[in-house]
């Protein structure tokens, strides 16, 4: 099978966790040779630095536009001025606590602002090889003990977040159905590595555990995450815009199902064996505080992503032990990123909400 043909590629969302870590895989590791435009509004979780090596070393290849999704005079420029023929589609507003406080934004961004992508793809169908969508897991709610989601499972959306983004799903199924877009989906689970903002369960933990603060736990602390490597998730993507079937959704997983208590004893351990304690402390798990639970919290999620693995061959690489000591000492070596995202007015919600 052929690899479809993309030269100039549109990524929205490229200064956040997984777009960012997408454009330095496919510049530095992947067989991709055309231009990535990467749009991004930078909100609170978008940092150009992210990319600052890129920036410099792909001159030519790289170029960024500082935009909103939302503004389609502005998208319909970039797409004349690059002539966009695919586009890998991240922007959004990722963060669930967020969307219970403040669902605007989740609205205006991830659905509103996909649909203005749409719509602009449409009017260039004939120069569009491929509208990638990067899904997530949350659309189809909670399970119980036992099953996993498959491409078939109905969407139950639980919160703001999720259901904004079953939303932008349906949008863009209905562009393939209706205008014949060309159009992949992936509906992929709880994503870590570098990069990630640190309001997310891994980086927050890793880093209040760091400075002996308290390491919040939603409830009763056995909710059920899939956690996959942020490289595994972008290699899947790019396999998908290759190879994928037009009009088709892929599930992305880890095959790794942990409940959050033991991911936080886990990053506590492994800290404890590597770094100084904060003072009287004979463990970092002494600083586990069980906080009020994430209202409308779902409790288990599982992938099954055997269409993935059947028809495209797509395999996660990094193991979840090995990937969070990495992802760890990434977050060791990059104190100086650590500080100059940290923002301010999150700390102070967090603060408020949780006490
Ligand atoms: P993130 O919050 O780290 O990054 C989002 C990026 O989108 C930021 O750079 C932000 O500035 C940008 N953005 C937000 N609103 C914008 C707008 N109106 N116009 C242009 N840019 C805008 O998110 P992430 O964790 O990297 O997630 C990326 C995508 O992957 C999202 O669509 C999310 O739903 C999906 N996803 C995430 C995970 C996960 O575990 N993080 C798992 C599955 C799917
Ligand atoms: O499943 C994919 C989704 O994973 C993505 O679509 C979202 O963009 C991404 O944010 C993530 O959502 P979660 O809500 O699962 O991620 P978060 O890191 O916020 O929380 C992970 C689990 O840990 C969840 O069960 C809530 C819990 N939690 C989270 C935080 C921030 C805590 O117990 N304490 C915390 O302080």
């Amino acid at each position: 099978m052929k690899n479809r043909l993309i030269n100039n590629l549109l990524v929205t969302g490229g200064c956040g966790f997984i777009g960012s870590n997408f454009i330095r895989y496919l510049l530095e590791e992947s067989d991709f040779s055309g231009r990535i435009i990467n749009v991004d509004k930078i909100t609170y979780a978008g940092n150009p630095e992210n990319l600052r090596e890129i920036d410099s070393q792909f001159q030519g290849r790289y170029f960024f536009e500082k935009a909103d999704i939302c503004d389609p005079g502005r998208l319909a420029e970039i797409f004349k001025t690059y002539e966009i023929d695919a586009i890998c589609h991240f922007a959004a507003e990722s963060h669930v606590d967020r969307s219970i406080l403040h669902p605007d934004s989740f609205i205006q961004t991830n659905i509103v602002g996909t649909f203005h992508l749409l719509e602009l793809a449409k009017r260039n169908a004939e120069k569009l090889a491929l509208f990638h969508h990067v899904g997530t897991d949350e659309v189809f709610g909670s399970l119980g003990e036992t099953g996993y989601f498959t491409e078939e499972t109905a969407y139950k959306p639980n919160s703001p977040y999720s259901a904004s983004k079953a939303s932008s799903d349906h949008l863009a199924r209905a562009y393939h159905k209706t205008y014949d877009l060309p159009v992949t989906i992936s509906n992929c689970s709880n994503n870590y590595g570098p990069y990630q903002f640190p309001e997310k369960l891994i980086p927050l933990i890793v880093l209040n555990a760091l400075e002996g603060k308290p390491l919040p736990v939603y409830g009763d602390g056995l909710h059920v995450r899939d956690w996959l490597y942020v490289r595994d998730h972008c290699a899947a993507i790019w396999l998908i815009m290759n190879r994928g079937v037009l009009g088709e959704t892929y599930n992305v997983g880890g095959d790794n199902e942990v409940k959050n208590i033991k991911i936080v004893e886990t990053i506590c351990d492994l800290l404890d064996k590597t770094v100084e304690k904060p003072s009287k402390l004979e463990s970092r798990r002494e600083l586990i505080t069980y906080v009020k639970d994430r209202p409308g919290h779902d409790r288990r999620y599982a992938i099954d992503f055997s269409k993935l693995k059947k028809e495209l061959g797509w395999v996660p690489e990094e193991s979840c032990e090995s990937g969070i000591e990495k992802t760890i000492q990434w977050y060791l070596d990059h104190r100086e990123w650590v500080e100059r995202v940290r923002s301010g007015e999150y700390q102070a919600w967090v603060k408020k909400q949780y006490g």
